[in-house]
């Protein structure tokens, strides 16, 4: 109340101050002088008006170098979809991503005990065709898995014709534009994971002289900056560390993911990580998420994220991930420096 009070008083003294003032002021300069305050009024609007119209023009006319250009065959991306029980979500998801430049082929990765359907099959399909800009139809096809386990995102695909992997799930929408983004970064750092929700191992209490390590969700990321993860969720990624996850990587790691139903994406980061020495790359996006909740949102997550850094850093007989504090924006969408 009282900042409100001194408001008020602030702007009656201003008002009374000024309103009295300036017409005196005007009145006792020479005639010429009123035509100057009046040009230089014009120029200020002028100004003011240009400053406008150039920002429209930036918002609205910023030409964007990806439109229309498919990349050749074989030079886009493959979206590999993990799915669960949620085939509405599935449509929703096939039908937007179909619509985004360089998507060469969407492969559906499919645990479910009863085979997809052919009326389920026939919609996808469907969707795919019809949205798809400027392609020549994009393939479509489900991996169907016996067995259910979180490793089946990440099974070796034979017949994949690009090297570039966009692993996405089906509930989470990123607008094309940000896909087309974070894809044509992946072509400048084809080793490394490209992705859009970064995540954090903060270094805790070493216990019985072992490493302890604490995960950082979002909001530690937010608050710091930093990051060393980039969740298998939404990002890109090259094919070949789906052959080193399946044939590679350490069998106590699979066996962990498909027990506890969790970390595979923490899995895939140790090994990328592992290989390249290097931080995964954050790209901002927008997010909408289309479903209710996940994993994420049941409780003991972070205690039992933090475990699997733990066990996996101790079967790596190190901790493979490297923290950074780097984000690629759209220069685009960044007006002012
Ligand atoms: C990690 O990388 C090193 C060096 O490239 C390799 O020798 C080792 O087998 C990798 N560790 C795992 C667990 O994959």
């Amino acid at each position: 109340m009282k900042g409100g009070g001194g408001g008020g008083f602030r702007l009656f003294f201003l008002s009374s101050g000024n309103s009295r003032r300036i017409p005196l002021r005007l009145r006792q300069l020479p005639a010429g002088s009123s035509f100057k305050i009046k040009l230089l009024l014009f120029w200020c609007v002028a100004f003011a008006l240009l400053l406008v119209l150039i920002l429209l023009l930036l918002l609205c006319c910023r030409p964007s170098h990806y439109s229309g250009s498919s990349p050749p065959p074989g030079r886009g991306y493959t979206i590999v979809m993990n799915t669960w029980k949620r085939n509405d979500l599935l449509k929703q998801s096939v039908v937007h991503y179909a619509s985004c430049v360089g998507v060469e082929s969407i492969r559906i990765v499919w645990s479910e005990p009863d085979r997809p359907s052919d009326s389920l099959r026939h919609a996808l399909w469907e969707a795919a065709q019809l949205n798809c800009k400027s392609c020549n139809g994009i393939e479509l096809k489900f991996d169907i898995n016996e067995e259910d386990s979180l490793n089946n995102r990440f099974k070796e695909i034979m017949d994949i014709k690009t090297d570039a992997i966009f692993s996405i799930d089906d509930d989470v929408l990123f607008p094309c534009t940000s896909v087309e983004l974070a894809f044509s970064v992946w072509q400048s750092a084809p080793t490394a994971m490209v992705g859009f929700v970064p995540r954090m191992h903060w270094p805790d209490k070493v216990k019985e002289n072992k490493e302890r390590y604490r995960y950082g969700g979002w909001w530690s990321v937010w608050w710091t900056g930093t990051y060393s993860m980039v969740l298998s969720k939404a990002a890109f990624f090259h094919k070949k560390y789906l052959h080193l996850y399946t044939n590679h990587m350490p069998v106590s790691i699979r066996h962990y993911v498909t027990e506890h139903r969790n970390c595979e994406d923490i899995a895939m980061s140790f090994l990328v990580a592992n290989v390249t020495g290097a931080p995964p790359i954050w790209v901002q996006g927008r997010m909408f998420e289309i479903g209710s909740s996940g994993i994420s949102s049941m409780g003991g997550h972070s205690e039992r994220r933090s475990q699997c850094l733990d066990l996996f850093a101790e079967i790596y007989g190190h901790m493979p991930l490297v923290a950074t504090s780097t984000k690629v924006i759209d220069s685009r969408h960044s007006w002012f420096w």
